[in-house]
C-alpha cells in the first residue's frame, strides 16, 4: 500500500463530491500521478538535523519612530550580548500575540485611503506609518545537550524585510531584501541542553518592490545543526547532460565547509537514486584535505543509463544522497532533488523540452492570497499552481523577485516551467548576493529554466547596465552555468543592445511589434515574451463602474492601451519563432490599483482573482492553451431593468462552430477562428441563452445562462477531501451563492459566515472583490458576485473538519473533509512555561507592572508552598531560585528565596509581596539578615542613614525606592 507522506496529500487535489461544479476547475489528474517521495523515505543522518521553525512564536508591533514604543531598541549595539531585557527568557510576553509562521502582518491591518498607500494595498506601512511597520518576534526554544559541538544555524526563507536577528541577547546579524533567503551560523552564541531566546525586528518601513510585499516573517524559518565538516548550504549542484545515446551525463559539485578547530582529511560520496528510490549511480572521489576553517569544491561525475526524463507530463525526481566522510565515518548526509532534463532556445523553434516543442503559456504572479497576504502556506503554492494548469499554463514567471522554495517543489512536482527572477538588478554586493542566493537555491530544481535578472530597469538600456547585467551573469555562470539568463526589459525597443547583449535570450515587456522588428533583423537570436498583456477584469462583472471600482470583463480593457488577451495570444501563436511570453498576472494581487485608486485596493490584472475563482478570460486560455474541448458563455442573464437593450454575448470555445440561442430561438450559428471569440448582441428578455457546440458537425456541449430568481441556498466545496493533520496543510472552501433551484447567483452579496468544527481552523477569507475593505482575517464575508471563499488549516489532530457557511434568511451549507495523521515534519518543539499545577495560589505570577521581569512559578499543597523565583537578580535576568520555608495561610503568604525574604497577603487573583533582602543593611557588607531593618527617615541631604548604597540593584531591579527599602510587588497569575 502507499505509505501517506505530507507530499502526497500536497500534491493531491480532488472535489469534494456532491460539488464538482463549484471545485471542478480544481480538480486535476494529479493524483494519479503523484507517487512517493523518495526523499520522505530516505533516513537522514550524519548528524544533521533541519528542524522546521514555525510553530509558537510570539509578536508584537514596535515602533519605528519611537524607541519608547519599540522595546527601548535604540541600535543595541554597544555592547556584545547585552542586547536589552527583550531577548531574555524572563521577558513577559505574555501580552504578545501567539502566532505560528509564515504570518504577514500587513494583511490584519485595517485599509487607509492615503494615496500614498496605493502600491501598498492602503495598508498602512511606511514613514507616515511608524505604529504598524515594525515587528518584532521572539521564540524561546529548548536545545539538547548534544548540539554542543555541532555547528547550529538558523535559516529563514525570507522576511519583509529589514530582519535584525538576536540570539540570547547577541546580536546575531542583519539581512535587508525582503525576499532572499539568509543565515546565520549561530553557535557561538546557542545554549546547548538549554533555553534560547530567539528575537527578530523585522521593519517595513521601506520597500522592495511596487506591489503588495506583506510584512514580517512571511516564509519558513530552519534551525539547522551539523557537524563541524559539512555540506555547505545549497553545497550541491546537480548539472545533467543528456547525451545522443539517450543516456545522462551527471555531474556533482559539492562544496565541504570544515568549521573545526584542525584541518580534516574528507571524502565525499554521492549516490543518485531513481524516481523509485533505487540507488542508479555511485561514486567516491579521492579525499581531500580541508583545512579549518576553509571549505572544498569536490568535483564528480557519473552516467545514468536510459534515464527518465523530466518533463510537464511526468515528472521523475532524482534524488542525489551526498555523504561527507571524516577518518570512515559520515559527519554529513545531504539530499538533493534534481531532474534530468534538456531545455534549449532556438532563434527559430521557440523553446524545447527534452527537444520537444514548448509553447511558453506563461503567467507573471507576485506572491499574495486572499485570506492570508504574502504568507502563503505550502498548500496554497499547490493550489495556485494547480489553478494556473488548469486553464493552461505550463510556465511562472516569479514576478518580481525570489520565490518561495515551496513554490519551487510544487513546479517541480506538478509540471510548471519557471522564470526564476531575482529583485535587484545591481553589481553592488546586495544586489549580486541576491542573485547569487537565488541561483545556489534554486539550481538543482528541474522546473526552472532560466534565470531573470531583474524588470522593468531603465539602466538595463544603457552602457552602465552592460557592465551590471555582464557581472550579474558571471554570477549565474559560476553558480549554475546550465541555464540561460535574461531580462524583462521595459518595452522592447532596445533588444540586443546595451546591457540586453548580456542576455542569452532577448525578452521584451508589451512590445510586439519591437519584438517582430527585432526578430526579422536579427533571425539567430531567440526571443520570449517576458511580460504581456496587463487586461483588466472584474469577476463577475459586465459594466464599468469606476465609482465602486469594478471592471468590465469583455477583453480587452487594458490600463495602457497594451495587447489585449486574445491580441496577445494570437500574435504569439502565429509565430513559432516566439519561445512564448508571460500574461500580467495570473492571479490578481493586492496594490497597484488598477485602472482606479481607492476604493480599489488591489489590482484586477488577474486571469484568476485572488481567492482562485476564474474570470472570463481564464477560458479563452483554458480553450486555446489545452486540448480538453472549451465551451464558455457569458454575461450571466440576469439584467433587471434593460428588457429590450442589446447585450452582447461572447463565447470562449475551441470547438469548431457555435449556435446561440436567446429563449429557445437561434441566433445562429458562427464558425470559431483560432485564438478568437465569438459575440453576438442580444436583446435582453428573462429566460435563457443557450450556446451548443459542434465539433465535426455533431453537438457536443451545451451551455446555459438562466435569469436566476433571489438568493436562497448557499453550496460549499473544498478543493481538496484529504488534509495532513500537520498544522500547515491548508484547503480551500469555495461559497457559491444559489436560487431556490440551486442555479448560481450572479448578483448575490450576502454576508457568509464561516464555522469550523474538528481539528482546523479558519485562516482566512476573501471573496475576489478589489474595492472590499472588510478585512481576511475575520469568520465572515460578503459574496462577491455571488462568491466568497475561505481557507482552513488542519491541526495536528487527525479527524473530520466540518466547515459550515452560514448566512442570515440563506439555506446553509456545510462540507467535510479528512485531515489525516502524518508524519510531522523534523521540527522544534513549541517551548511553554511550566505551569506549577495545584490548589490556591499555584501557577505562574508576574510583578502587574512588569518590572524586574521576575517570575514566580509557586506551587502551593495545603499549606505548604515550593517553587523558584526566577530573574530576580539583576537587569538581565537570573536562573531560577527555589523557595524554601514557603507557607500559605489565611491569606498571608511567606518564603524565601536567595538572599530575599517575601511576606504578603494572597487576595484573589493578585499577591501583595514584601520583599525584604539579606545583605540589604549597613553597606550590603554585614551579616545576611532574614528581614531588611525598618526604614528610617532619610536626611533631605545626606546618604540613606542605614548605610546602604542606594544604587544597588535589588533595588534598581525591583523599582525599588533605595534606602526607603524595596517597593511591595503586586503579582499578578500569567501563562508563562
Ligand atoms: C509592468 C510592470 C508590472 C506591473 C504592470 C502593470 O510594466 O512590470 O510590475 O506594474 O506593468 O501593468
Amino acid at each position: 500500500m502507499k505509505k501517506l507522506t505530507r507530499r502526497t496529500l500536497l500534491r493531491s487535489s480532488l472535489a469534494a463530491p456532491g460539488v464538482a461544479a463549484l471545485s471542478a476547475a480544481a480538480t486535476g489528474a494529479e493524483e494519479a500521478q503523484a507517487q512517493g517521495t523518495p526523499a520522505a523515505q530516505t533516513p537522514p543522518g550524519g548528524g544533521r538535523e533541519r528542524l522546521l521553525l514555525d510553530f509558537g512564536w510570539r509578536f508584537h508591533l514596535g515602533n519605528a519612530s519611537d524607541a519608547a514604543q519599540d522595546f527601548n531598541f535604540r541600535g543595541n549595539f554597544s555592547k556584545t550580548g547585552n542586547f536589552g531585557p527583550v531577548a531574555t527568557p524572563q521577558f513577559d510576553d505574555n501580552h504578545w500575540k501567539a502566532v505560528d509562521l509564515p504570518h504577514d502582518w500587513a494583511v490584519e491591518l485595517p485599509f487607509q485611503n492615503d494615496p500614498a498607500l496605493a502600491s501598498k494595498g492602503f495598508y498602512p506601512l511606511g514613514r507616515a506609518y511608524p505604529a504598524t511597520s515594525v515587528g518584532w518576534y521572539r521564540r524561546v526554544f529548548q536545545l539538547p545537550a548534544s548540539a554542543a559541538g555541532q555547528r547550529i544555524s538558523i535559516e529563514f526563507d525570507g522576511a519583509y524585510r529589514e530582519a535584525l536577528v538576536v540570539l540570547n541577547g547577541f546580536y546575531v546579524g542583519r539581512h535587508i531584501g525582503g525576499y532572499d533567503p539568509f543565515s546565520f551560523d549561530v553557535t557561538d552564541f546557542a545554549n546547548p541542553g538549554g533555553l534560547n531566546v530567539l528575537l527578530v525586528r523585522v521593519d517595513a518601513t521601506q520597500s522592495d518592490g511596487w506591489f503588495y510585499e506583506g510584512a514580517g516573517i512571511y516564509r519558513h524559518v530552519w534551525l539547522v545543526t551539523t557537524n563541524p565538516v559539512h555540506v555547505k548550504q545549497w553545497g550541491t549542484f546537480v548539472r545533467t547532460e543528456v547525451r545522443p545515446s539517450g543516456d545522462a551525463s551527471v555531474r556533482f559539485r559539492t562544496e565541504v565547509k570544515n568549521d573545526g578547530q584542525s584541518d580534516q582529511t574528507v571524502r565525499v560520496t554521492s549516490t543518485i537514486l531513481d524516481p523509485a528510490g533505487t540507488a542508479v549511480g555511485k561514486t567516491s572521489g579521492s579525499p581531500a584535505s580541508i583545512p579549518f576553517r576553509d571549505e572544498h569544491s569536490y568535483e564528480q561525475q557519473v552516467v545514468v543509463k536510459s534515464p527518465a526524463l523530466w518533463s510537464l507530463e511526468q515528472r521523475n525526481l532524482y534524488k542525489l544522497v551526498t555523504e561527507v566522510e571524516v577518518a570512515g565515518a559520515v559527519t554529513d548526509r545531504y539530499h538533493t532533488t534534481f531532474g534530468i532534463r534538456t531545455c534549449t532556445f532556438d532563434a527559430e523553434k521557440g523553446f524545447s523540452l527534452n527537444g520537444k516543442s514548448v509553447k511558453l503559456k506563461g503567467t507573471c504572479n507576485h506572491q499574495d492570497h486572499a485570506g492570508v497576504g504574502a504568507a502563503l502556506p505550502d498548500a496554497l503554492e499547490y493550489y495556485r499552481l494547480r489553478k494556473l494548469q488548469d486553464m493552461g499554463c505550463n510556465a511562472l514567471r516569479t514576478s518580481h523577485n525570489p520565490p518561495t522554495p515551496e513554490l519551487l517543489d510544487a513546479a517541480d512536482e506538478l509540471g510548471m516551467l519557471v522564470f526564476d527572477e531575482t529583485r535587484m538588478m545591481s553589481s553592488n554586493p546586495e544586489g549580486l548576493s541576491q542573485f547569487e542566493n537565488l541561483v545556489r537555491r534554486d539550481r538543482n530544481h528541474p522546473s526552472v529554466f532560466l534565470w531573470s535578472m531583474g524588470n522593468e530597469e531603465g539602466v538595463a538600456a544603457t552602457d552602465r547596465g552592460l557592465l551590471i547585467l555582464t557581472a550579474m551573469k558571471q554570477v549565474a555562470a559560476r553558480h549554475d552555468g546550465s541555464r540561460l539568463v535574461s531580462i524583462a526589459p521595459l518595452g522592447g525597443g532596445n533588444m540586443g543592445k546595451f546591457g540586453f547583449a548580456a542576455c542569452d535570450v532577448q525578452g521584451y515587456n508589451y512590445a510586439d511589434p519591437a519584438a517582430d522588428a527585432f526578430h526579422k533583423a536579427n533571425p539567430t537570436v531567440p526571443v520570449m515574451g517576458t511580460e504581456q498583456v496587463s487586461a483588466v477584469a472584474t469577476r463577475g462583472i459586465y459594466k464599468m463602474d469606476p465609482e465602486r471600482g469594478y471592471v468590465q470583463s469583455y477583453d480587452p480593457y487594458t490600463t495602457t492601451g497594451r495587447a489585449s488577451c486574445e491580441g496577445w495570444w494570437s500574435f504569439c501563436d502565429a509565430r513559432p519563432w516566439l519561445a512564448g511570453g508571460f500574461i500580467w498576472t495570473g492571479f490578481d494581487y493586492r496594490g497597484e490599483p488598477s485602472p482606479y485608486g481607492w476604493p480599489n485596493i488591489g489590482s484586477q490584472y488577474g486571469i484568476i482573482d485572488t481567492c482562485g475563482f476564474p474570470k472570463d478570460s481564464f477560458y479563452y486560455f483554458q480553450a486555446w492553451w489545452t486540448g480538453q474541448p472549451v465551451l464558455h458563455l457569458f454575461p450571466h442573464w440576469n439584467w433587471p431593468g434593460l428588457e429590450g437593450q442589446e447585450i452582447a454575448v461572447w463565447v470562449y470555445s475551441n470547438l469548431d462552430r457555435v449556435e446561440l440561442f436567446c429563449n429557445g430561438q437561434s441566433l445562429g450559428a458562427k464558425d470559431v477562428k483560432r485564438a478568437s471569440h465569438l459575440a453576438w448582441n442580444v436583446k435582453y428578455a428573462p429566460g435563457a441563452i443557450e450556446a451548443r457546440g459542434f465539433k465535426g458537425g455533431q453537438p457536443v456541449m451545451t451551455v446555459k445562462r438562466e435569469t436566476t430568481g433571489p438568493a436562497a441556498q448557499l453550496a460549499i466545496a473544498a478543493d481538496r477531501r484529504e488534509l495532513a493533520a500537520d498544522g500547515e496543510d491548508t484547503a480551500i472552501f469555495a461559497v457559491e451563492v444559489q436560487d431556490s433551484q440551486g442555479r448560481y447567483a450572479p448578483l448575490a452579496d450576502n454576508a457568509v459566515t464561516f464555522r469550523v468544527s474538528g481539528p482546523g481552523r479558519l485562516i482566512g477569507v476573501g471573496n475576489g472583490d478589489p474595492a472590499s475593505h472588510e478585512s481576511d482575517k475575520g469568520d465572515s464575508r460578503k459574496a462577491f458576485c455571488g462568491r466568497c471563499a475561505a481557507i482552513v488549516q488542519s491541526t495536528r489532530s487527525a479527524g473530520e473538519i466540518t466547515v459550515e457557511a452560514t448566512s442570515p434568511g440563506l439555506k446553509a451549507a456545510s462540507v467535510r473533509v479528512l485531515s489525516k495523521e502524518v508524519k510531522l515534519r523534523p521540527q522544534v518543539a513549541v517551548w511553554e512555561r511550566e505551569v506549577p499545577p495545584g490548589e490556591g495560589v499555584s501557577g505562574l505570577w508576574r510583578p502587574a507592572s512588569g518590572a524586574g521581569m521576575q517570575i514566580f512559578s509557586l506551587r502551593q499543597n495545603g499549606n505548604a508552598l515550593s517553587g523558584t523565583v526566577e530573574g530576580a537578580f539583576g537587569p538581565a535576568g537570573g536562573a531560577p531560585v527555589e523557595i524554601q520555608d514557603g507557607k500559605v495561610e489565611s491569606g498571608n503568604i511567606s518564603f524565601r528565596a536567595g538572599n530575599a525574604t517575601y511576606t504578603g497577603t494572597v487576595n484573589g487573583e493578585q499577591i501583595e509581596l514584601q520583599p525584604a533582602f539579606a545583605g540589604g543593611g549597613r553597606g550590603g557588607r554585614g551579616a545576611p539578615a532574614a528581614t531588611a531593618p525598618p526604614a528610617e527617615p532619610r536626611p533631605a541631604i545626606g546618604p540613606p542613614p542605614d548605610g546602604s548604597d542606594p544604587s544597588r540593584p535589588q533595588f534598581v531591579g525591583l523599582g525599588g525606592r533605595g534606602p526607603q527599602g524595596p517597593a511591595t510587588v503586586v503579582l499578578k497569575r500569567v501563562r508563562r
